[in-house]
């Protein structure tokens, strides 16, 4: 399949090296279409790999990974807007305002949230909120957290969200996946990431999750 990953970080990174490891095409996208990190990036992951600006990139990819920034991702999904109508644009941004220190604070509220204001950035595209509470490490090597520990999916597409858990349990490997219904439930699982963040301090390592267990 064709991939797109809008993003250069850590994120962007991981992911795009797992799915070209996994026999996808997968296209990098940055501001600028020689972004040094995204041409590095290329260079290591094999000929599957290539790079283009964020508009360069969505319109290659037929499933579209949004990993950047927080503040800027409604930015970039204007930028990439053509290519994704009728696209699988994966959300896995987090709306986190570290200004006033740690644990950060959320800067949407409400029955607001950073999968809402992509979905509006993009309305043609089919957003998926997807991995955005785990680490990079995590999202693409569930096993190497023990345990039934699972993913929260939502989104208002069911085609979109079928093809999207398909990729998460065949191409990464995750057993376990909550599908929370509406995208509207984005703000919930944004809404995770300030503790998310105070357990990460606790536990010394991104390696690790949350699992929901069932009584009787
Ligand atoms: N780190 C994790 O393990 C993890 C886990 C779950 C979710 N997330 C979420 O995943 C997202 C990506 O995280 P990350 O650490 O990989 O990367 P990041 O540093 O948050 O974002 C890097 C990307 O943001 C773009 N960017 C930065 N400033 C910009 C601006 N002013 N205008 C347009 N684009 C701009 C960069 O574009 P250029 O390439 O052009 O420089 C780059 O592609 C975040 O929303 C984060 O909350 C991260």
């Amino acid at each position: 399949m064709k991939i797109a990953i809008l993003g250069t970080g850590m994120v962007g990174k991981t992911l795009g090296t797992k799915l070209v490891a996994c026999g996808h095409e997968v296209r990098m996208g940055a501001r600028d279409a020689a972004n040094e990190a995204a041409a590095a990036w290329a260079a290591s992951a094999g000929s599957r790999a290539s790079t283009g600006t964020f508009a360069d990139a969505s319109a290659f990819g037929e499933v579209v990974f949004l990993c950047v920034l927080g503040e800027v991702a409604t930015k970039v999904v204007e930028a990439a807007r053509e290519g994704l109508a009728g696209k699988i644009l994966v959300d896995l941004t987090n709306p986190l305002d570290f200004s006033e220190g740690m644990p950060p604070k959320l800067f949407t509220s409400g029955s607001d949230s950073l999968g809402k204001r992509v979905q509006a950035a993009a309305p043609e595209a089919r957003v998926v909120k997807a991995l955005n509470t785990v680490s990079c490490n995590v999202m693409i090597d569930p096993a190497s957290v023990p345990g039934d520990h699972g993913l929260f999916v939502c989104g208002d597409d069911a085609d979109a969200k079928a093809r999207v858990l398909s990729l998460l349990r065949e191409d990464f490997g995750w057993r376990v996946i909550h599908d929370l219904g509406p995208l509207a439930m984005a703000r919930c699982t944004e809404g995770y990431l300030p503790l998310w963040v105070s357990l990460y301090g606790l536990m010394g390592t991104d390696r690790f999750n949350v699992a929901v267990q069932k009584g009787g």
